[in-house]
């Protein structure tokens, strides 16, 4: 799939139609919406640059959803509602590869690499080498193929010669075509070679629902990646978001010679073109050994600004024909080779374990560590997160243990070097009692996660209230960890209601406190009273509720009073909510020391009222924004704007890639100019904004 300025603006033309109308009619119409969908998935997973808003694709989606509902007769394979598998993967059946899934030799160094070259050029008689240089990317390998322009079949790398097939959960990754035009390169079969990653970003979000849920996050967007791809049900692997680089053709038929490209820096431009996410923006094709250094120590430096991990280089022979004269060993190609960055993993003795009470009660024992450096940090300090995670990786007081950090992810221990051990090492006890309150801990029958109950508990009620005044909570400024700590050691602080009450001449005696600062902390105490609704919610710290479902549960009140009358089976209603989730929220509005708090907060005068305007539910336009410009001769301004709040749009106040629509009224000026410049800005005029009204009218 190309995707030419001609194709993007006659796309665009057909997205906005789409937008506006009903269901397709016919089958040729439905496989035009098909062309429009798989248009913007490579726009939005491939090239990372989308055109439309989440919610109109989701609308485009749901409309072909329908189509092919009602009329099965249409469907095809390749649909990209075809890639959601309905049933479950029962086992993973054995498939052989077309060709054998080699592995690459490593260097470390410059002088590795000029060994390699040498070879190379020894056994090619060059003088100098054109090689391809691309990033080696740290995930799970995986083997797709294509015949006849469809994919077939998908599978993991396994020994090499037999994998998995993984073809219904690689139908997940969006950036994977379903179908692919080779036979424009005469193409009849070709098995093609690629990386299924996990994005850094992902991954931290991933493990955060993992932690909110009181399960031990994975240790690497690598293990992310190769256990989702093995997961029973494809919808759970959709969620995750992987992503596919594919950079090696590694067999192929052909039916037309003098078509298919004769260089590996051709391949990757053939699969680029065909819409499949190849290297092709991060690749070089450079001349001799040098320029190849230079690349290698240039894209190391860049490593941690990229959004996946990659942990080296591959240094690839560009010419195929070379390629093949090189030939192979039994484990690896002549013509390549990998460059691996410095190591991330590093090896420490655990010295000891510290329990740390967290503001939900839950007990986390922390290890601690003979400081070691890992790629520019020092760690001595890794959470070890519950019981079940100690008994799984192993641990005993005094074992050497294996350490990672992935970028910039949250260095982990991967696990235990049983072998070194000298017969010293103990077991890890686990606390029975709270090591700050001393009570009892309790164990929930379905969770991993001891805690202390005891609500009063001053390791909680701290944590509570950094938690509270936290950057995505209440986001109280100059006024950090460690002040609400030395506050609540003093005295001064002992709630989350006492933030609004400090005495501020007893703070004036503290070092480290001057008029300014008492000034500034008072300021943004009592800016923090008018914050949204969904940080306050958010910022209670009631179990399960997230930033997300905090948004979540402001939007669907207009005080937060509201929550109080709310039982579970109501809250089960709420995008999002299930069962755990529901006794949390509906757990903590039972509670009267918290309702009381909640009382008081409100007499304090904070802010407990939802003020953006609730959207009508099930709008046309929900979350879709608009602005008008121009003079406007069909309607009048506030009345147009008027019928997008009631149908659940918005109305913005200038032209920003967060605008879906402008609509332009005659001699429109720097707004339209402005807009012309964002692609994902669709412009209507007025007869078109009418039109878009009508077709969303019921
Ligand atoms: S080429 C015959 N290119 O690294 C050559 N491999 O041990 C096939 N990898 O198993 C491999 N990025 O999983 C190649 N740009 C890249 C790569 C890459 C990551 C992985 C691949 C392979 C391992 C090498």
């Amino acid at each position: 799939m190309m995707t030419k300025p001609d194709t993007t603006a006659s796309m665009q033309a057909a997205t906005t139609q789409w937008l506006q109308s009903a269901a397709p009619a016919t089958a040729h119409q439905t496989e035009q919406l098909r062309e429009v969908l798989r248009f913007h998935e490579h726009r939005y997973y491939v090239l990372n640059d989308p055109l439309i808003a989440d919610n109109e694709y989701d609308h485009l989606y749901k409309l072909l959803q329908q189509t092919e509902l009602a009329h099965p007769e249409w469907v095809t394979p390749t649909s990209p509602t075809q890639r959601v598998g309905s049933s479950l993967n029962s086992s993973f059946a054995s498939v052989s590869h077309l060709v054998p899934m080699l592995s690459l030799d490593n260097s470390y160094n410059a002088e590795d690499l000029l060994d390699f070259d040498r070879r190379v050029r020894e056994l090619s008689g060059l003088s100098e080498v054109t090689y391809c240089v691309e990033p080696k990317f740290d995930g799970a390998s995986m083997s797709v193929i294509y015949e006849n322009d469809q994919l077939v079949r998908s599978a993991t790398r396994g020994d090499g010669v037999q994998g998995d097939d993984i073809t219904t959960n690689s139908k997940q990754i969006r950036s994977i075509p379903l179908a692919a035009a080779f036979s424009r390169y005469g193409i009849q079969q070709v098995e093609i070679r690629g990386e299924v990653l996990m994005s850094k970003k992902n991954f931290a979000l991933y493990n955060s629902k993992l932690a909110e849920e009181g399960i031990p996050p994975l240790a690497n967007p690598r293990n992310a990646a190769a256990g989702s791809l093995r997961m029973k049900d494809p919808q759970e692997v959709g969620r995750r978001n992987l992503e596919a680089f594919l950079y090696h053709v590694a067999f192929y038929t052909t039916t037309a010679d003098g078509l298919v490209p004769t260089t590996h820096s051709g391949m990757l431009e053939m699969l680029w073109q065909l819409g499949f996410r190849s290297p092709q923006q991060e690749k070089r094709v450079l001349q001799g050994i040098q320029a190849v250094i230079d690349y290698c120590l240039a894209f190391e430096a860049r490593r941690d600004d990229l959004p996946y991990e990659i942990d080296g280089m591959v240094i690839k022979v560009d010419d195929l024909q070379r390629q093949e004269q090189l030939g192979q060993t039994t484990h690896h190609p002549r013509w390549a080779i990998a460059y691996k960055f410095k190591a991330r993993q590093a090896i420490s003795t655990l010295r000891g374990v510290e329990f740390q009470v967290g503001r939900t009660g839950a007990v986390t024992p922390v290890a601690k560590l003979d400081p070691v450096g890992i790629g520019g940090v020092t760690v001595s300090s890794i959470s070890i997160h519950n019981q079940d995670y100690i008994a799984e990786k192993d641990l005993l007081l005094g074992d050497q243990v294996l350490i990672e950090r992935a970028g910039d992810v949250i260095p982990q221990i991967v696990r235990s070097l049983p072998d070194k051990r000298n017969g010293t090492q103990q077991p890890i006890h686990f606390p029975t009692h709270c090591p700050v309150c001393q009570s009892q801990l309790a164990k929930e029958a379905d969770e991993a996660v001891w805690r202390c109950i005891n609500i009063e508990c001053p390791a909680q009620v701290v944590e509570r209230i950094i938690h509270f005044v936290s950057k995505d909570a209440l986001d109280i400024r100059s006024f950090g960890e460690q002040q609400v700590r030395r506050f609540y050691e003093l005295g001064l602080l002992k709630d989350i209601p006492g933030l609004y009450k400090l005495d501020y001449e007893a703070i004036g005696q503290l070092d480290g406190f001057g008029t300014k600062s008492i000034a500034n902390l008072r300021s943004s105490l009592e800016a923090s009273k008018q914050q949204p609704l969904h940080r306050l919610i958010y910022g209670l710290g009631i179990r399960h509720v997230g930033e997300t479902m905090a948004k979540t549960l402001a939007r669907s009140v207009q005080h937060l009073n509201d929550l109080r009358e709310r039982s579970a089976e109501q809250l089960l209603t709420l995008e999002d909510v299930g069962p755990k989730v529901a006794a949390s929220i509906a757990g903590f509005f039972a509670n009267a020391q918290n309702l009381q708090m909640l009382d008081e907060l409100a007499h304090l005068g904070l802010n407990l009222q939802q003020q953006e305007a609730a959207p009508t539910t099930g709008g046309a336009l929900t979350g879709k924004t608009f602005l008008f410009t121009g003079t406007l001769e069909k309607f009048k301004r506030q009345q147009a704007e008027l019928q997008v709040e009631e149908k659940g749009g918005q109305i913005l106040g200038g032209v920003s890639s967060k605008l879906n629509y402008l609509v332009v009224g005659a001699d429109a000026g720097s707004k339209l100019e402005k807009a012309k410049k964002i692609p994902s800005i669709i412009i209507l005029t007025e007869d078109e904004f009418l039109a878009l009204l009508a077709a969303e009218q019921g």
